[in-house]
């Protein structure tokens, strides 16, 4: 994968028209922080083959054999208003769902709020990150993760009932770099959209994509949890969750973890 590859074919006006890669880094996540810090512009785009500290949401660890997978992290400058916090997470993951199904026909389906699932299984996450610059200017780092040559031989074994790729679903060899412009693509065309106000249509894909499993859920929340039904999400990029007596949570942050069948105690 170079920046030539990348570059040649890429339409974009802001997202990857810079792009740094690497080797091996700690985090993606990381290296964009500093070059954030230090005043990258919007839509540097900064991509490894392997990170030895890779990181997901709530202190996970995001583990991906070298060479394998997409491990990416983006730079956004957009202010977000107070009714957008929810979103950024969701227009990353429905960039990704649309690309991977636009290049590979595999369907996906998106697991609130930053998940992208084939057949139930997580092929991809996205973490977002709040940081400020030099002059106190907030930015956000979007990393995001997607397995696409991954083996299953090769696939840590303590995600193998849980996690998939590309190649896995396809049975055949994905070019990541196609890949790769199709979600940038779909990012920018995203991102857009949220700079404009305009994410209706975003919000419509994430609901048509959505994992409602039939299956009750808990959101795990900082000290408590809630179980209920995922319904839709909302159009500020909330969970609306239905609870056992009927009445309707709606969530912001948090995290959908799957409870199986048993009946629900509240
Ligand atoms: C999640 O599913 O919890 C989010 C996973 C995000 C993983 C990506 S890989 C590239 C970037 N660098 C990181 O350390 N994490 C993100």
């Amino acid at each position: 994968m170079t920046t030539d590859d990348i570059l040649s074919g890429l339409q974009n006006q802001t997202i990857g028209r810079q792009i740094q890669i690497y080797n091996q880094v700690s985090s993606t996540n990381d290296l964009a922080r500093q070059y954030g810090i230090d005043g990258a512009q919007e839509g540097a785009l900064i991509l490894a083959e392997s990170q030895t500290q890779g990181r997901g949401r709530h202190g996970r660890r995001w583990l991906a054999p070298p060479g394998s997978s997409i491990l990416a992290s983006v730079i956004l400058r957009h202010r977000l208003r107070a009714h957008q916090v929810g979103l950024p997470n969701l227009i990353g993951a429905v960039a990704i769902a649309i690309a991977i199904n636009e290049l590979t026909n595999l369907s996906t389906q998106i697991k609130w709020p930053n998940d992208v699932l084939i057949r139930g299984k997580k092929v991809s996450g996205v973490l977002m990150e709040l940081e400020y610059d030099r002059h106190r200017q907030p930015f956000f780092v979007m990393g995001f993760g997607v397995n696409v040559n991954t083996t299953w031989a090769a696939l840590p074994k303590e995600l193998r009932a849980s996690a998939t790729s590309l190649q896995m679903e396809s049975n055949r060899e994905i070019s990541r770099v196609s890949l790769l412009q199709a979600i940038l693509h779909r990012l920018e065309e995203n991102y857009l959209r949220l700079k404009h106000g305009e994410t209706a249509s975003i919000i419509a894909t994430a609901n048509r994509l959505l994992y409602r499993s039939d299956d009750w859920v808990q959101i795990q929340m900082a000290d408590r949890v809630f179980r209920g039904q995922a319904e839709a999400i909302d159009q500020g990029g909330g969970l609306l969750l239905r609870d056992m007596n009927g009445k309707r949570r709606r969530f912001l942050v948090g995290e959908v973890i799957q409870t199986g069948p048993e009946t629900p105690t509240d």
